[in-house]
């Protein structure tokens, strides 16, 4: 069975969302196999996010994601990654459709910083590889 790694970003711990989300991952149908509360530091981060090292906003963002804890969470389930995607919406909330987390629930920018709530890896590698960063013993 497929697994992915959800992450309730900052934003959403701080907003009182994560109850709402695992909401949504779970009437889904969707199992939660692992969750962790973790204040991510610059070492996990910069792992995480390397596809974007160098873009416009990656410092913002690792500076943002440093800022409170986030709630990572182990998510099993048939095609778990495309379908927690289509669930959390489009990256920018202000597009993301009605009906999706980020749709519903998202509150746009804050200095430069899109704040949309969840994480959910792309594909089938970055979901392994991801999983190992947050979940490592
Ligand atoms: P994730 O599930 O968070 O990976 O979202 P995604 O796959 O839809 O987006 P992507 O991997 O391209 O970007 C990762 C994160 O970087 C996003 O969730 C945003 O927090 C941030 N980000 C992406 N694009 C932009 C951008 O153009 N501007 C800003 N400020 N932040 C961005
Ligand atoms: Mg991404």
């Amino acid at each position: 069975i497929e697994e992915t790694l959800v992450l309730v970003k900052p934003d959403g711990v701080q907003r009182g969302l994560t109850g709402e989300v695992l909401r949504r991952i779970e009437t889904k149908g969707y199992s939660l196999v692992d969750i962790r509360l973790v204040h991510a530091d610059r070492a996990i981060l910069s792992a995480h996010y390397a596809e974007h090292e160098g873009k416009p906003f990656y410092e913002g963002l690792l500076e943002f994601m440093q800022s409170g804890p986030t709630v990572a969470i182990r998510v099993a389930g048939h095609r778990v990654i495309e379908g927690f995607r289509s669930l959390a919406g489009t990256t920018d909330p202000t597009t993301a459709a009605p009906g999706t987390i980020r749709g519903d629930l998202g509150r746009d920018w804050d200095a430069g910083v899109l704040l949309n709530i969840v994480h959910g890896s792309d594909s089938v590698e970055s979901a392994q590889r991801e999983l190992g960063i947050w979940f490592a013993a």
